[in-house]
């Protein structure tokens, strides 16, 4: 497959024709936020905190789906880059529940992950929080749907890669959900309880039920301390 030469940061990359931006970043160890983004799996677009100033073009380009062009000047770092990135990120916190101090994925969330690093210290949008109930029918799986930032990771590796398609995107605009087939639980579905979705999941929105229950039961117990963890956030991936 041909090479094609292209400029990242004032450092020139040669990366494949047919990859991406971001791919040819990560080559050269610049790194780049994202979230919606899984190699291979998950190339939708979605999140948009990968973002990215392409020399020539009208608005900020979403990384993980702009493919490498031959003689391609791009900067990943400008205030309107980190402007743009941080803005979006906003955006989706601000329907997302402020929970983390009870929330089974706290300080292995790549949404908090995400969040520290741009920077981002208080919200300043109060959006409407999604009126979906968590689903607890699954013997292995908790969904909740109020922590989904829509990136599709879930859907992509399930109806791709396990071929099981237990999950979709239901309902539109504002209302869009990632649940079984007319809104069935869990284990009304094609669920094989994998467990791959939990695992690719950014956030809490599908998680292992043992992982859920150890955070119920100690917020039911005084005598077993809820322990808030200060490290930083790392990224799992
Ligand atoms: Fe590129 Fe989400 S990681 S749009």
């Amino acid at each position: 497959m041909s090479q094609i030469t292209l400029t990242i940061d004032g450092q020139q990359v040669q990366a494949r024709a047919g990859t991406t931006v971001l791919e040819a970043a990560r080559k050269i160890g610049i790194r780049i936020p994202t979230l919606c983004y899984l190699k291979e799996v998950n190339e939708a677009g979605a999140c948009r905190v990968c973002l990215v100033e392409v020399q020539g073009a009208r608005t900020l380009q979403a990384s993980c789906v702009t493919p490498v062009a031959e003689g391609m000047v791009v900067k990943t770092n400008t205030p309107e880059v980190r402007q743009a990135r941080k803005l979006n990120l906003e955006l989706i916190m601000s329907n997302h529940p402020q929970e983390c101090l009870i929330c089974p994925r706290s300080t292995n969330c790549e949404l908090q992950a995400v969040a520290a690093e741009l920077g981002l210290k208080e919200l300043r949008f109060e959006g409407t929080n999604r009126h979906y109930q968590p689903d607890n029918s699954s013997p292995s799986l908790v969904r909740d749907p109020r922590k989904c930032i829509l990136c599709r990771r879930c859907v992509s590796v399930c109806e791709n890669i396990q071929k099981v398609t237990a999950i979709a995107p239901q309902e539109r605009g504002f209302d869009t959900v990632i649940a079984p087939a007319f809104l069935a639980s869990l284990s009304d579905s094609t669920c094989v309880n994998c467990g791959q979705c939990a695992l690719v999941c950014p956030t809490a929105a599908i998680v292992e039920k043992n992982q859920v229950q150890e955070v119920w039961s100690a917020l039911a117990d005084p005598a077993k301390h809820v322990v808030v963890q200060t490290a930083p956030a790392t990224r799992i991936s």
